[in-house]
This record gives C-alpha cells, structure tokens and sequence, in this order.
C-alpha cells in the first residue's frame, strides 16, 4: 500500500512538471514542418485525469494499478540495469500517449489556430467505476460530466467545429465502450462510443469494432521503450540475428475446456507436435507453448520474449475480442503472426501494418477450417518456403520501428523516426482534416 501511495505521488510529482511546461513546448528544430499539424491541448480539471492516478488503488474489483504509472504509465522497469524494458500495462496508453503529447513540436496555445484538439481525458482508466466498481448501473453516463464541462468552460473550442477536431485516447477495445444505451440492467462495458455526444470525436481505441464508426485501432503497448537510436538499433539486430529452432508458438492461456474452439485446437496439436522426432526446416521444435493463464505474462516480458525470440512463427488467435497485445510483442520479436481472423489486426491497424499487404509479413488460416475441418495449423507453416519466411521476416524488422512507443524525451536520432504515436497523430489528424472536409461540403 505504501509503495502505491510512494507511486501515485511519484508519478504525479513528475507529471505536473510536465503540465506546468505546457506552454513552451512549441519547439522548432528546423526540421518540423508544422502546417496543417497544429494541435491544441484542451486544458481539462484534474478529475479527467490526473485524479484518477491518484486513485489508482481504490478499485478493489479490478485491482491495485498504482504500480504501473511509474515513468509516466511505462511502469517500472524490467530489472535495475535495464534502459527499454518496462513492465508495461496497457491501460496506462492514456498517460504514455499524454507524455508524449506534450512533446509534439507543433503544439498551440491558441484553439483557433489548432488543425486538431487532443483531449487529454484518460477514459479507460475514468471506466472503471462503472465496469468494476460502485457505479455499474450508471455506465450510460460514462462522458456526460467531459461533455458538459467542454460546453461550459471556453464553448466556443467546441463549437468551432462541433467537436469534429477534436481527438482522445481510449486504451481498451471499442467493445468495452459500446454497451447500446437503454440496457436495463446494463451488461459489460459502457456507453460512451454510443453517445451521440461523442459521435464527431475521433477516438483512438486499442481495437475497433467490426464496422466503421467514430474509432480507429492503435497498436497495444509493448515492454520495449527504447530511450535512443542506438538502443532501438541493437534490438533490431540482436532480432535478425536470432536463431528460429522453433517453428512455431503460442503464448496464452485458455483452450482447455471440452468446446471446440481455436484455442483449443491449438493446444492439443502443439502438445501433439511436441513428442514429434522427424523434424525438417532446421527446427529443434515444432511448437511450443508459453503458458500465460491468469495473466501471468502481463508484467513479465522476459517470459515470452525469449520464446518469442526463438521462433519463427507465432499463433495469435482471438480470445474474449479478437486482437491481442501478442500480436505487438511477436513483431517486436521478428516472429511472423499467424492469424485466425481478419478482426484480429488486418482490419485494425491500417495506419501502422499495411493492410493492402497483409501477406508480406503475415500468415492467415481462417479458423473455421482448423476447428470444424481439420486443418493443420503446422502442416500449412510447415509448407511454408524457407525463402517465402526470409522475406516475410525482412518485411517484420521493417515493421518494428512503426509499432514500438518509444521512450518520452529519447534522443533526436530515434525521434526520426516515426514510432507507434506519431503514426497515430498523422492519422489522427488526416483523418480529422477529412472529416471536417465532408462536414464542410455538406453544408
Ligand atoms: C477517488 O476516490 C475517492 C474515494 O473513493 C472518490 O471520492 C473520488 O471521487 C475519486 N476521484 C476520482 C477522480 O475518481
Ligand atoms: C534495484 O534498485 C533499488 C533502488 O535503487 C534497490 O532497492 C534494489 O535492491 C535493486 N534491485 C536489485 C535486484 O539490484
Ligand atoms: C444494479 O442494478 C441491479 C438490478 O437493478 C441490482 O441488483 C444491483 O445491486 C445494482 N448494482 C449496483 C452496484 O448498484
Ligand atoms: C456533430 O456533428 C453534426 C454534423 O456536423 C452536428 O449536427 C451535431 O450537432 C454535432 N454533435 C455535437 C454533439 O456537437
Ligand atoms: C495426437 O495425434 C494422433 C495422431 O494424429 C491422434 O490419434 C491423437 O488423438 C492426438 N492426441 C491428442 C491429445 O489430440
Ligand atoms: C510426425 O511428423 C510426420 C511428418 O513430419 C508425420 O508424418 C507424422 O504423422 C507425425 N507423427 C505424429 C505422431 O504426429
Ligand atoms: C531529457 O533528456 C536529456 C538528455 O537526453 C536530459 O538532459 C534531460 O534532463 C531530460 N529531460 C527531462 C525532462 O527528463
């Protein structure tokens, strides 16, 4: 309880440092080209954000989340002498996203200046006292208190476009946020992506639902923050260096009722696969599999990033929704994913994997064919070329670089390269600058 207490106030100490700064953050180092990329930061109460850290142990059904806020919501890190390895949650998006938002070089005091408006409003974490706490017949109102405060406090940055400038950051998936209103009682999830308040926001969430609405997917945080180019480099290399003795793996949990499901397929043909002796392609091993039931793997990179590693292939099939922070840990990883649906990243991630070309770096074996047809998962990668995986594997490291977030206040070197959020704002904002074209022609 202390060392909670010790980092909530840690955190909190560090980051209205950061707040007080706000205002001259607006750098230019010659190279930022800063038109139609001007963003404003909506200036919100505490109780949108910064009170919520504060609260960070008070939600008994969810569980105690104060130690992940550490280095400004990349948590603590993996051991003492580690520069790029955090233990990271993914709720903490919010605050990593906000971090590196006051670091944006195009930022703007003045709203009517702004191209786009960040609200730095940590919805997830604001959820939890509907999804897990006293609240739970309320979650219809989750946003109602954001929505009345933007239209009291300064009304006209609203108004100016309706709020379709204006953006936010939402680190679970779209599902928990889409409860249909009107549910009495209310099931899983809130409401707040059904508002019709919200309608114009564009939200970025860390899975979409299946149809196109106000949301886009972001990639799920990885462990690996890197804090300069030298660092983020050596990754990369020890990852093309690494020897693949393992066909393919699965880290996860699940599978082991009696319903046919794809977990479940996968298990019993890995567990199959493992007494196996007549091995070709170089493999000391056809499958393995990394158990990481009641979320054991959560805080503890090292147990599948070394599997991860030595593997060529890794499985990332679908559990309670179809995306999975796996996914993300397996690229940083150089492992090629195997997917089961096209829910579970092709439709998602459009801004950060290239959706027209999926097939460059990515094996896809639809599910129904595994668990109602019989189809063997390792006898399709197993047919797979050696040279077909070489490329495929090229096309992974260049990935790398797109999916990671980088370390806030890294060197100029690795800030030359586009990371995970920077993809995101330049898609936040082409999307916004349609969006207000459509609005505009419609008018
Ligand atoms: C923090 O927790 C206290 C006590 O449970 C509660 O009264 C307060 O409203 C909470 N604050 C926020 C911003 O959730
Ligand atoms: C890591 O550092 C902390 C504080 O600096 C120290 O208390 C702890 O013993 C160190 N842990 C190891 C394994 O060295
Ligand atoms: C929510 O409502 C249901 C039924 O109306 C009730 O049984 C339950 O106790 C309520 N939960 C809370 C946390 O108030
Ligand atoms: C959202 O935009 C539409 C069309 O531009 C507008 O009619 C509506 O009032 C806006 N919603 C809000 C809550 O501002
Ligand atoms: C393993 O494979 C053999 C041969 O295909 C099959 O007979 C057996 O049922 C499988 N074992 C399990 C646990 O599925
Ligand atoms: C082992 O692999 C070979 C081909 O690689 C296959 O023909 C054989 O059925 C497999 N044996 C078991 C028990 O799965
Ligand atoms: C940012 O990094 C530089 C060195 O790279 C360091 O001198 C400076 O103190 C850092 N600033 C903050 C706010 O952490």
């Amino acid at each position: 309880m202390a060392t909670c207490k010790f980092f909530a106030l840690f955190f909190f100490f560090l980051f209205s440092l950061a707040l007080s700064q706000q205002g001259s953050t607006v750098q230019s180092d010659g190279t930022v080209d800063c038109s139609n990329r001007w963003i404003h930061i909506r200036r919100l109460p505490t109780r949108f954000n910064l009170d919520l850290l504060a609260n960070c142990s008070e939600y008994p059904l969810f569980g105690d989340f104060c130690p992940y806020l550490a280095n400004h919501g990349l948590g603590q890190k993996t051991h003492n002498h580690s520069y790029s390895w955090y233990r990271t949650d993914n709720l903490m998006l919010e605050l990593i996203f906000h971090r590196r938002m006051l670091e944006y070089p195009c930022l703007t005091e003045d709203p009517n200046f702004a191209d786009a408006v960040y609200l730095p409003y940590y919805a997830a974490l604001d959820a939890l006292r509907y999804l897990y706490g006293p609240e739970y017949n309320s979650s219809a109102e989750h946003g109602l208190e954001l929505f009345e405060f933007l239209q009291e406090d300064e009304p006209g940055i609203w108004k100016r476009h309706l709020g379709h400038d204006h953006f936010l950051v939402m680190a679970r998936p779209a599902w928990d946020f889409s409860q249909p209103l009107g549910n009495e009682p209310p099931l899983w999830g809130t409401s707040f992506l059904e508002l019709p308040e919200f309608f114009n926001v564009t939200t970025l969430t860390l899975e979409s639902r299946a149809w196109p609405w106000q949301e886009q997917a972001i990639p799920y945080p990885t462990s690996f923050h890197p804090p300069n180019l030298a660092l983020s480099d050596s990754w990369i290399q020890r990852v093309q260096k690494s020897r693949r003795s393992v066909m393919a793996m699965f880290a996860g949990g699940g599978g082991v009722s009696a319903t046919p499901n794809i977990r479940r397929s996968i298990r019993i043909e890995c567990e199959n696969a493992t007494g196996n002796s007549t091995i070709s392609g170089g493999y000391v091993k056809l499958c393995e599999i990394i158990d990481c039931s009641n979320g054991i793997c959560e805080h503890d990179p090292i147990r599948f990033m070394r599997p991860m590693l030595q593997a060529s292939f890794c499985l990332q099939p679908p559990g309670e929704t179809p995306t999975r922070r796996s996914t993300f840990d397996g690229i940083l990883a150089g492992c090629i994913p195997v997917f089961f649906e096209d829910q579970s990243a092709k439709l998602q991630y459009g801004w950060h994997l290239p959706e027209n070309d999926f097939e460059s770096f990515a094996v896809f074996i639809p599910k129904e064919e595994v668990v109602f047809k019989g189809k063997k998962i390792l006898d399709v990668l197993r047919r797979i070329p050696r040279s077909r995986v070489r490329r495929m594997r090229e096309k992974i490291l260049e990935l790398i670089p797109r999916v990671l977030y980088r370390k806030h206040n890294s060197s100029h070197g690795l800030r030359a390269k586009k990371d995970a959020f920077d993809i995101s704002i330049d898609g936040a904002l082409k999307k916004i600058q349609s969006r207000l074209e459509e609005v505009a022609l419609a008018q």
